[in-house]
């Protein structure tokens, strides 16, 4: 496994499927889905040379939360239709690379038993929750109490689903719901006699700046929105309070034809002005994709399928040899850069092509 594309190859050699596109699929015609990777691509970068050190620093400080790497786990949903162990193989993982864990409210281990298992190890949980903001407040705020009691130390609502993308790989396959014998721990008992099914994950079509000043009020985490894209509505944000920003087009599963995150970022960054930190997922498959992100303003990058094929490929293993061949690169891609810490991470480091294809 030399690099992230060797462990989605050998995820697929391995999975159903059925659930490899799952993974790998995003909506309609999946454009963003490319173009996510695409652009990581096109941009070049342009390294200053005799500037060596010989260690890099790469840890973060980050909304409270300290981390090894600036590169953190998205959310995603489902980890034990790949992986027996499930979010508690990914999360070991992530603890031991020292890695910020997004749990996904549709886990199929519920957060507080991931945030046992964690502090089992004696390692220092750095877990964060994502919640989509359900029509019923009070199944929302039982959802947060149960975040709250794991010691997860932010909360990431995603917002651009006000309906469920439409994933026409999953429609073709058949694919709605989980196998026999999984659920989505987090929902289960919210209402009497509730047993943790899919369905039982409402999109919210209401949602608006209101719920975001509600939840303000709800919780003091710290709250990070998942999914804004318009530099319009990251100025909203930093005006309604929200601490962080997460740029993500849902690695293109929510609206197709979107731009690729990557590009979006400059302006983004422009109108965020430094207030918040902005975190970019989206098509980061390499340690210089990271780059490009950090030097145009990120703060870090978050992954999400790179996990999945990690997981199916070799389990908790798995997903510790991706963190550390991502560190590898990203410490790499520094030295070549002529960066020892992050901070050198700079815009003149990175180039749109002025010529060629
Ligand atoms: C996701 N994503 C996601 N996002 C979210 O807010 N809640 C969720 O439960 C999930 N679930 C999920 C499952 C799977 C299988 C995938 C691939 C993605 C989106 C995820 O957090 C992230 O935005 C993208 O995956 C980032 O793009 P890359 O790294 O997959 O290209």
């Amino acid at each position: 496994m030399l690099t992230v594309h060797d462990f989605e190859t050998a995820a697929r050699a391995k999975l159903d499927p059925v659930h490899a596109d799952f993974i790998a699929g995003g909506a309609r015609d999946e454009i963003t889905v490319r173009a996510n990777e695409a652009a990581f691509g096109r941009l070049q970068l342009l390294p200053r040379v005799l500037r060596g050190s010989a260690v890099r620093e790469l840890d973060i400080a980050l909304l409270g939360s300290r981390a090894s790497m600036p590169i953190l786990l998205s959310p995603t949903a489902f980890h034990k239709l790949v992986d027996p162990e499930g979010e508690l193989a990914t999360a070991r993982a992530a603890a031991a690379a020292g890695a910020i864990m997004i749990v996904s409210m549709a886990s199929t281990v519920a957060v507080g038993d991931i945030a046992d298992a964690v502090r089992a190890m004696g390692a220092d949980a750095q877990l964060w929750f994502q919640l989509y903001i359900q029509p019923d407040r009070e199944i929302t705020e039982t959802l947060i109490r149960r975040a709250t009691d794991a010691g997860c130390s932010a909360l990431v609502v995603t917002v651009d689903s006000p309906v469920l993308g439409a994933g026409e790989r999953n429609r073709r396959n058949g694919f709605h719901d989980l196998p026999p014998g999984l659920r989505c721990e987090n929902l289960v008992d919210l209402r009497d006699g509730e047993r943790g099914h899919v369905r039982q994950i409402a999109m919210s079509p209401e949602l608006n700046w209101q719920h975001i000043d509600w939840l303000r009020r709800t919780t003091s985490l710290p709250i990070v929105l998942k999914g804004v894209l318009h530099p319009e509505d990251a100025r909203l944000a930093v005006r309604h309070g929200v601490d962080g920003l997460l740029l993500s087009n849902h690695g293109g599963r929510q609206l197709d034809t979107v731009p690729a995150t990557l590009e979006l970022l400059p302006e983004f960054v422009a109108a965020v002005a430094g207030r918040i930190p902005v975190i970019l997922d989206g098509g980061v498959r390499r340690g210089t994709d990271a780059v490009k992100a950090l030097a145009l303003g990120a703060s870090a990058v978050g992954i999400g399928r790179p996990v999945m094929w990690a997981l199916a490929e070799g389990g908790e293993d798995g997903v510790r040899r991706l963190l550390e061949l991502l560190r590898d690169e990203l410490d790499d891609t520094l030295a070549l850069c002529g960066a020892s810490r992050l901070a050198d991470l700079t815009p003149e480091l990175v180039r749109v092509p002025t010529w060629g294809p």
